[in-house]
């Protein structure tokens, strides 16, 4: 009788501390993390001026009235040293409750590899354009589409599992083919919210 009691309340115990938020950390307690190292934009309107890497993460996509896609603006969010023979390693992306995101229309975004299994292409600074990336007779892209994710606050998700292999990693993120209108989200990387690997998990 009395043992049953003490469960009961250890249990519910249990049950409160589950409900309590959760501290938003950006580091999940698990394996290691890595943070990027490039945020580069890459704009349509501007096809062969490199941008430097910087913290911001920014998409968007204009139509035209005769409904043609135009001036879109995509990311590159880089990884570099993914240590040699770490596993499991993962892209996410992590945002606080109210986390500052800046977006019209909360686009869908889907996440290409860029230049996968060619690791040393990936470093800052580079000469990455879009004429580069989107105008070039080969695609620096993996084959299809890596992950989709809709950044907005609060969300903890996994993107994918990464290629497999250490070195660096590189992603492209872009509005998904499927969003017939004008849109753009964009944040401020910080340790409270954005994009992260985790591997050794
Ligand atoms: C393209 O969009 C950017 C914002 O993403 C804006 O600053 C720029 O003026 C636009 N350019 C054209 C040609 O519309």
């Amino acid at each position: 009788m009395r043992f049953s009691t003490i469960s009961l309340s250890f249990l519910s115990l249990i049950n409160l501390s589950s409900a309590a938020a959760t501290p938003v950390e950006l580091a999940p307690p698990c394996g290691t993390t890595l943070y990027p190292t490039i945020l580069q934009q890459i704009y349509e309107d501007r096809p062969f001026k490199v941008f430097a890497n910087n913290r911001n993460f920014y998409v968007s996509q204009e139509f035209d009235a005769s409904g043609n896609v135009y001036n879109r603006t995509y990311q590159i969010v880089g990884f570099e040293k993914i240590p040699p023979g770490s596993y499991a390693c993962q892209l996410n992306v992590k945002f606080s409750a109210g986390y500052n995101i800046a977006a019209s229309g909360t686009p869908t975004l889907n996440v290409k590899t860029l230049f996968n299994g060619d690791s040393n292409k990936i470093k800052s600074p580079n000469h990455w354009t879009w004429n580069k990336f989107y105008r070039g007779t080969s695609s620096p892209f993996g084959q299809g589409i890596f992950g989709t994710t809709t950044l907005t606050p609060g969300i903890s998700s996994a993107i994918n599992r990464c290629p497999t292999g250490g070195g660096n990693l590189a992603f492209m993120f872009e509005i998904a083919d499927r969003v017939l209108t004008d849109a753009n989200v964009q944040f401020k990387q910080t340790d409270k919210g954005g994009l992260y690997l985790t591997y050794n998990c």
